[in-house]
């Protein structure tokens, strides 16, 4: 099968199965630009295996849990004008040491939202268009990410600078295990060393050039401290890059940030100063004050 003919077939496979959630792939098709569908195509057989198998398989239906669940919680939030989870160790008892949750449903489920969110996918390349050139320019040599996840961040930031070198901490064993086959597939585990643990009971010896946290901050308790301890562990002339979801609810979001200025303040607030934002908000506007959104500064220190 070509590129187009193994596009087509992860469509139908949605269409057949969900049919519900294969509409956002023709949106997909009208809004993002030509080399979209081989990074969907390509990426993702990279990391599941071939369309047809089935692994690829259920990375889709663990897009669709991770999909159903983002639509669960924020019609609570729109209800209650809340979060409905607040409380941080319930969340990681229930969801970051769930094994199942993890590896089955959130992690490939999140993985393929990069891919197939229309304000994910524009996020991710901005950040490759953008962002990775400025940090490029610094010629930053050690990267730190915090809360790596599905690894997706991991995985732009080591392939756009090609001889930095990164750690990136998980508190969530499954997001480590996810995180190792990443870097298998994209060919980066020599330079990147996946750790499971808070980053900032044991900080990382030396200081990073770069430092990465990508919607992170809205499953925290305190993201300004959070952030202030991203501040500490970066050398005094590096940079970050620091993100969250605005409005957007899922089970492990705890902290509501209502609007992008409430992120801005806090960086600053943390000591940062913001060189460049982006954002990027959800194609569902049906309730346009509470549309979900993704905020992300290029920062330096103050
Ligand atoms: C939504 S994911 C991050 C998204 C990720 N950057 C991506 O692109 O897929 C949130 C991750 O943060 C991790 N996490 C939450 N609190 C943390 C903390 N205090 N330290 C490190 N990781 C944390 C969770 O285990 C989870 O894997």
């Amino acid at each position: 099968m070509n590129t187009n003919e193994k596009y087509d077939f992860v469509k139908n496979s949605l269409q057949k199965k969900y049919s519900f959630f294969a509409g956002i792939l023709t949106t997909c098709e009208e809004m993002l630009d030509a080399t979209w569908k081989n990074e969907l195509v390509s990426d993702l057989e990279r990391m599941f295996g071939a369309v047809e198998g089935q692994e690829f398989a259920k990375a889709l239906d663990g897009y669709v849990e991770f999909s159903i669940d983002a639509a669960k919680n924020q019609q609570y939030y729109l209800k209650h004008d809340h979060y409905k989870s607040s409380n941080f160790s319930e969340v990681k008892k229930e969801l970051y040491d769930n094994e199942e949750h993890m590896l089955g449903n959130y992690l490939p489920g999140m993985l393929v939202s990069h891919y197939i969110w229309p304000h994910h996918y524009k996020m991710g390349k901005r950040y490759r268009n953008e962002i990775m050139p400025w940090v490029k320019k610094k010629n930053p040599s050690l990267f730190v990410e915090v809360g790596t996840g599905s690894a997706m961040y991991s995985k732009l930031t080591m392939l756009a600078l090609e001889t930095i070198n990164g750690i990136g901490y998980d508190i969530s064993p499954h997001s480590v295990t996810f995180g190792k086959r990443v870097a298998e597939a994209f060919g980066f585990s020599n330079r990147f060393k996946f750790v499971q643990q808070d980053a900032f009971q044991n900080p990382p010896k030396d200081k990073a050039d770069f430092v990465v946290s990508q919607e992170v901050l809205e499953h925290l308790e305190d993201p300004l401290t959070f952030c202030k301890n991203l501040c500490n562990i970066l050398k005094d002339d590096g940079c970050a890059y620091i993100t969250a979801a605005i409005t957007a609810a899922h089970s492990d979001h705890i902290y509501l940030f209502k609007s992008p200025k409430e992120l801005s303040s806090m960086l600053e607030e943390a000591g940062f100063r913001s060189v460049l934002e982006i954002e990027e908000a959800s194609i569902d506007t049906r309730v346009p004050e509470k549309t979900p959104r993704i905020a992300g500064h290029l920062l330096v220190k103050a």
